[in-house]
């Protein structure tokens, strides 16, 4: 599907299957997540934590590094699943490694185990950003 609303079941199908695969024996905290590029590709991740713990990293991380290498250059939509009281929004790393790829308008979709909880644009989540126009001489 290359235009009109992403197909978000299997977003989070995919994002599901990924936190299930999560490595998180430190925080206990399983996310995953599931972007769709815009050659329509899908690339999940999830999170991989390590006993050094600032060397661990995020599912929105795993996401976009697995789209990278398949060739990918533009997140359309990106979908987060996480457990718990609150919508497991993107960290703030995460979302500046998110607009690296993404226009403002590109869909941000928190979900649970329930289904979708919340959907935001990066803009939303990351207004007045900075951006590789700014690199632009
Ligand atoms: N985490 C993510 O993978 N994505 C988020 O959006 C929020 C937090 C991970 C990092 C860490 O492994 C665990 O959740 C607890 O912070």
């Amino acid at each position: 599907m290359a235009d009109g609303e992403p197909d978000l079941d299997a977003l989070f199908a995919a994002a599901r299957a990924a936190q299930a695969r999560a490595y998180a024996p430190y925080s206990r905290f399983s996310v995953g997540a599931a972007l769709l590029s815009e050659d329509g590709a899908v690339h999940a991740g999830c999170n991989v934590e390590n006993a050094a713990y600032p060397s661990g990293s995020c599912a929105e991380q795993g996401a976009i590094s697995a789209m990278v290498a398949g060739g990918g250059r533009a997140i359309r939509a990106i979908l987060v699943i996480g457990d718990g009281p609150e919508p497991v929004t993107p960290c703030g790393a995460c979302r500046q490694r998110i607009r690296e790829f993404a226009a403002p308008g590109a869909l941000v979709v928190i979900a649970d185990a329930a289904g979708i909880r919340a959907r935001f644009t990066l803009e939303e989540l990351l207004p007045v950003s900075f951006g590789p126009a700014n690199l632009q001489a």
